[in-house]
């Protein structure tokens, strides 16, 4: 098979959430790139309309629609029509969240009161939550459901993080569990819709530069902390994300589900943060 063939996603139905910035348009842009209809859904409707201009003027024709991932009804509604205008859902990139706040140390190890769980605003673990794990599980949901009717499989693909496998005092503590909650639900999924030819996987990055965080990692010195840890000693751009999405979208992984494939430059393997 010719790695054309291979990594054919040429027709393909893609949704993307949280894709007007970052990790979630890099997917956009790679399937656009590669022929796939694709469809953008955000909850920032001038920068989703700006992002779905300018991918249209480079790769081709995609649609954007503006949605709150939290809300039920608006995806419910964003998804028919997706799968209406599409011919169908293939590939579900659950993607879009959000950042914790601070964590209990900062990245130069000192503690953080603000960040300890004493002091944790209630609202904002529900936020966190909200966001990053209940509406990850309804996105997965929704595709699955479509899939599952259309009966020809398809690929969903959940951005979890490293953040999932480890204990990380600089990062806000409700993240923690919301991606330990996202990647074991891919595991979960994985199990249950293997009959149905729907594979489940997770992408987990560290640190990518993008607009998370209020673009944190932008800040040439809040990412020496990251620099420091991660064994090629950088951080990555958002573009280094698109291999990884080609690969889960498409029927070069045909046999791969219910894995956390892991895009972090080794920072996973260094040593836990000292704690005071
Ligand atoms: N950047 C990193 O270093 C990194 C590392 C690990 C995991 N991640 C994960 O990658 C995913 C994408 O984050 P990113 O870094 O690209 O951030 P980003 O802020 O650049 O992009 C996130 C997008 O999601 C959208 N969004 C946020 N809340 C939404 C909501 N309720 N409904 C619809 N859209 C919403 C935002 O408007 C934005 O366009 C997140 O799940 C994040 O946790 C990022």
């Amino acid at each position: 098979m010719s790695l054309e063939t291979m990594f054919n996603v040429t027709g393909k139905s893609v949704v993307v959430t949280g894709a007007a910035y970052g990790l979630g348009r890099a997917y956009a842009e790679i399937m656009a790139q590669q022929g796939a209809q694709v469809t953008l859904i955000d909850v920032n409707a001038d920068q989703l309309a700006k992002t779905v201009a300018e991918i249209t003027d480079r790769f081709g024709k995609v649609h954007g629609i503006v949605c709150d991932v939290t809300d039920r009804a608006g995806m419910d509604a964003a998804f028919d029509e997706i799968a209406a205008h599409q011919g169908g859902i293939d590939v579900v990139f659950a993607n879009a969240g959000v950042d914790a706040g601070p964590g209990f140390l900062t990245p130069e190890g000192r503690r953080n009161p603000e960040g300890e769980i004493d002091n944790l605003d209630d609202a904002h673990w529900d936020k966190v939550i909200g966001v990053n794990l209940t509406s990850i599980y309804y996105t997965m949901k929704l595709g699955a459901r479509h899939m599952k009717r259309q009966g020809r499989g398809g690929s969903i693909i959940a951005t979890s993080s490293i953040a999932a496998f480890y204990a990380d005092g600089i990062v806000g503590t409700p993240y923690m569990p919301a991606k330990a909650g996202v990647s074991h639900l891919v595991r979960q999924l994985a199990m249950e819709l293997g009959r149905y030819k729907i594979r489940v996987n997770a992408i987990c990055p560290g640190p990518f530069i993008t607009n998370i965080a209020g673009g944190r990692m932008a800040n040439v010195e809040d990412r020496q902390a990251f620099i420091r840890w991660s064994c090629l000693g950088r951080v990555a751009e958002t573009d280094e994300i698109k291999p990884m999405a080609l690969y889960l979208a498409s029927g070069a992984s045909d046999y791969v589900t219910g894995s956390q494939l892991v895009i972090d430059g080794g920072l996973i393997l260094r040593p836990a943060q000292e704690v005071d």
